[in-house]
């Protein structure tokens, strides 16, 4: 068995952090979305996995490398661009030689990994194994139809109409039938090569597409929302406190956080579940639940809670508690002391800024 991740595309929803930057490579409790996926496929005994790349790809083969952190190699495939979720499957082909494999969008977050649905997909041997999920706004997501003997019908991507709360989960199992279906689908009215007509096309041609309804939480990480949600799921599985760093003066832990190693908090207030990268320098600050601090950030004279902060940021001298926010890499949030007293912003294109 072996793996394929998705991690090309565009974040156009999660503007401006991905003008910059992969959506994948976003940190959920301080580590990219992206590695969730390759550990749940560790996990699963999967250990030759190709990544789809586009545009960013550079960024992403920086923080995954070859794969031997985690114990698993890591072939990358350059997707020219971001033709479809069946495309992505055509070009990994090669790379596949024939082998049953798994798989993932690199923006979905599954609790509890994937090595049930391997099972399962080993078990039974079906051409295709489906994850789906009810969900209220299936619109926005692949809609399956199941009939009364809980058989797949029809797929369809993003309806208008759902004739189903029942959406496709971005984690599947194939054979290499599937490229018989790639290969036969064409471009669907948005111009990509969807894999749900790909899965129909297995149906609708006699092959057997079992699906499997998950119970447990899995988010597509499309928003700022769903950042902050898998943010929270994902502190909260957060079991002891582990203090690496350095308490200074009159600190006070409450629940369950993570001092990274070389962080140096004084005179500091922190309510978990939260984490603190390696080597920020928190002083006279409050740090609420679900708030996760990457690396070399700075804050002093601040409040902050149910908010991801990238690494290298500074907070300086700010009344008010800052919330339900998402920083990304290197911004300054300080207090001006020049005159006249006013504002003074620097945001990126589709930046959101609310004031009290
Ligand atoms: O999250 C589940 C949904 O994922 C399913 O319900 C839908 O049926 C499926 O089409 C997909 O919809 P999205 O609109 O969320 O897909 P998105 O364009 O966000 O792409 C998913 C991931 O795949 C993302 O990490 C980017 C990557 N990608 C996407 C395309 C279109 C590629 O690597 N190459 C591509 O060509």
């Amino acid at each position: 068995m072996k793996g394929l991740i998705l991690s090309g595309g565009k974040g156009t929803r999660l503007r401006p952090i991905t003008h910059t930057a992969a959506k994948q490579l976003v940190p959920v409790a301080n580590k990219p979305i992206l590695f969730y996926a390759i550990e749940a496929m560790r996990d699963a005994g999967i250990r030759e996995i190709g990544i789809i790349i586009g545009d960013t790809g550079p960024e992403v083969r920086a923080a995954v490398g070859d794969g031997s952190a985690w114990g698993v190699a890591i072939t990358y495939l350059p997707q020219e661009a971001p033709l479809g979720l069946a495309h992505a499957v055509k070009i990994s082909e090669e790379f596949m030689a024939g082998e049953p494999f798994v798989m993932y969008l690199g923006d979905n977050l599954i609790r509890g990994g994937i090595t049930s649905f391997v099972d399962e997909f080993e078990a039974s041997k079906p051409d295709s194994l489906i994850l789906l999920a009810k969900v209220p706004n299936p619109n926005q997501f692949g809609v399956a139809v199941l009939n009364a003997e809980g058989r797949v019908v029809t797929l369809e991507e993003k309806p208008k109409e759902p004739k189903s709360d029942l959406a496709l989960v971005g984690v599947y199992l194939f054979t290499e039938t599937i490229f018989k279906a790639v290969n036969a689908i064409k471009p669907s009215p948005r111009g990509e090569l969807e894999i749900t007509d790909a899965i129909q096309w297995l149906i609708t041609e006699g092959y057997r597409v079992n699906p499997h309804l998950v119970t447990g939480w899995w988010k597509d990480t499309g928003k700022l929302s769903d950042m902050l949600e898998a943010n929270r799921i994902m502190l909260d599985d957060i079991k002891d406190s582990v203090i690496e760093g350095e308490l200074i003066g009159d600190c006070e832990i409450q629940g369950r956080v993570v001092i990274a190693k070389g962080a140096r908090l004084s005179n500091c207030i922190v309510r978990g579940p939260a984490i603190i990268g390696e080597n920020c320098k928190l002083t006279n600050t409050y740090v609420g639940p679900y708030t996760a601090i990457n690396r070399d950030v700075t804050i002093a004279n601040a409040e902050i809670e149910h908010s991801i902060i990238l690494e290298g940021s500074s907070i300086l001298n700010i009344n008010g508690r800052i919330t339900d926010s998402l920083l990304g890499k290197n911004v300054e949030v300080t207090r001006g002391e020049i005159k006249p007293k006013a504002y003074r912003l620097m945001l990126g294109d589709n930046s959101q800024f609310s004031i009290v």
